[in-house]
């Protein structure tokens, strides 16, 4: 058709598909396909069940789906026809080779670049929506002048800052859209080609442009500020629990400091998610690879406290239920790493149940959005528990279909994740069918422990005032 501009976005994933569908939604005339390498993949996002849960994309997908928004593994084609090119893969950590464990992989960033200098016939805009070390957009460069067709290409990078559970809100109305490009004329006229792009629906004061290290680097930082954040209030935690200052109140109080700001500061078991932990091993690798390594390790820090939190969350499951949970069983609420999401990557979660399990404690698992499947498979992933190493473990981790088949018969209850419905739940029904002492660990601060404390149960909140019994 007669279409404004044409648009690609390799990549079909939590970033990949929500950023199209808003884009296909906002831009009526902009032709937007994502393409992917997994057929699997394309089929759920063109089916009735799709890939991921976000709320509110269900419904933007199913509004422009077939009219300008398109799913395809047909890569080459789509590449060849468009006029930009998203790039919005996965760059994991590495867990080989140089740098393993810190470094981000950007070897699917590369593939792309190559399938792009590959199938081209003309000139493109190739956009980095992926998270990437600085100076990527470099390599990007380098690999597509290897073309054979004397084409010439732009590339810029467009870091993607939405969170998961608020995908499509944080796109509909995003705080700031970020644009780095080469600051040459070619370079500047495509960051206006997408500035365009965005400027459909976003005020163009909050569309900012800078130079293309700057903005690789700026996603790294936003994460590794918000993950920082996170990691100095649940410090903080301890020490009210050692001192019986309460974790809530002190958040309040420093929060409304206007220099500080209210937000990210929700004391928890630990953040979790396929980014924060991921970006600051970027971020300290980076910093290594270039000698600095003060600056490497006080990043590297707001990781070890994290890491603390949540074996510091299962050491007290274990020491307050008589220094054994040997054959007890736990429900265990929640499993995603937040609510509003079946995404399960680095999630808190898994490594509380994995510290549990090497007690020989047995799980009874409720999450409203993970499937037993998945949360195996993470399981395995995130922590290497197999059968082999944590034998019985299928019948150890159980499954319950709802909260009171979970908590039914259990010694205790740790609230993993702070999904809403936890919070409405019928407790006192709960404490009934519970073995006694019944014992409930809100790792998420969302139970009104006043209230579990009428009914009987002995309870337990991050960063809390103890208990005097305790
Ligand atoms: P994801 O794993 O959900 O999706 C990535 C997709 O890319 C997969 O479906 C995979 O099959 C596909 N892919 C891999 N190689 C490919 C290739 N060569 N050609 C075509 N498709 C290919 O990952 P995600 O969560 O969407 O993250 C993508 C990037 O965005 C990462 O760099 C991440 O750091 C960044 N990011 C993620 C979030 C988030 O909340 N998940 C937020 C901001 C930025
Ligand atoms: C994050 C960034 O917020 C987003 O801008 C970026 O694009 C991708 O990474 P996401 O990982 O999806 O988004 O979720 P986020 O809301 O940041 O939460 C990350 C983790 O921190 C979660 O496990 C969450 O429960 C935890 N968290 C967050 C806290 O424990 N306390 C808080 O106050 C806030």
């Amino acid at each position: 058709g007669d279409w404004e501009l044409r648009v690609v976005c390799m990549g079909a994933g939590y970033v990949g598909g929500p950023t199209m569908a808003v884009i296909a939604k906002k831009c009526p005339r902009i032709r937007v396909a994502v393409v992917d390498i997994s057929t699997s993949q394309i089929d759920a996002w063109n089916s009735k069940d799709l890939p991921i849960y976000e709320p509110g994309l269900q419904e933007v997908v199913e509004e422009t789906r077939g009219k300008n928004l398109f799913f395809s593994v047909d890569i080459d084609a789509e590449v060849a026809a468009a006029d930009l090119i998203f790039v919005s893969v996965n760059t994991p950590t590495k867990l080989t080779g140089i740098g393993a464990g810190r470094a981000a992989n950007v070897k699917n960033c590369e593939l792309c670049a190559r399938k792009i200098a590959e199938v081209s016939t003309s000139s493109k805009i190739v956009v980095e929506k992926s998270t990437v070390p600085v100076r990527t957009a470099d390599a990007v460069r380098r690999v597509l002048a290897t073309n054979d067709k004397g084409i010439k290409f732009q590339v810029l990078s467009n870091p993607e800052f939405l969170a998961e559970g608020t995908a499509i809100d944080d796109l509909m109305d995003p705080g700031r859209v970020l644009i780095g490009g080469e600051q040459t004329p070619d370079g500047l006229a495509a960051i206006e080609k997408l500035v365009k792009v965005y400027a459909h629906w976003v005020p163009r004061e909050r569309i900012l442009t800078t130079n293309l290290w700057s903005s690789e680097l700026s996603k790294l930082v936003a994460n590794a500020f918000l993950a920082q954040r996170v990691s100095s209030i649940n410090s903080i935690s301890a020490l009210c629990e050692a001192t019986d200052a309460d974790v809530s109140e002190v958040a309040r109080a420093i929060g409304s400091d206007h220099r500080i700001g209210s937000k990210f500061l929700q004391a928890s078991v630990g953040f979790g998610g396929s980014c924060f932990q991921k970006d600051i091993l970027n971020l300290v690798y980076l910093c290594e690879s270039f000698g600095l390594e003060e600056v490497a390790e006080y990043w590297n820090q707001v990781i070890k406290m994290n890491d603390y939190q949540k074996s510091r969350f299962s050491s007290l499951i274990v020491s307050r239920m008589f220094n054994t949970v040997t054959g007890k069983r736990i429900a265990i609420f929640g499993f995603a790493f937040k609510k509003d999401t079946g995404d399960t990557r680095e999630t808190a979660s898994v490594f509380v149940c994995r510290n549990l399990l090497e007690e020989r404690a047995r799980l009874h698992v409720f999450d409203p959005k993970v499937t037993r499947e998945q949360m195996m498979l993470e399981f395995e992933y995130s922590t290497g528990t197999t059968e082999k190493t944590v034998p019985g473990l299928n019948e150890l981790v159980i499954t319950a279909e709802c909260p009171y088949e979970a908590a039914k018969g259990a010694h205790a209850i740790a609230i993993l994740t702070e999904w809403d419905e936890f919070k409405n739940y019928d407790y006192q029904r709960i404490y009934d069918s519970m073995a006694k002492p019944a014992f409930i660990f809100d790792g998420r601060n969302i139970l009104d422990q006043a209230k579990l404390g009428q009914i009987g149960f002995e309870h337990y909140a991050i960063g809390k005032p103890r208990r005097k019994e305790w």
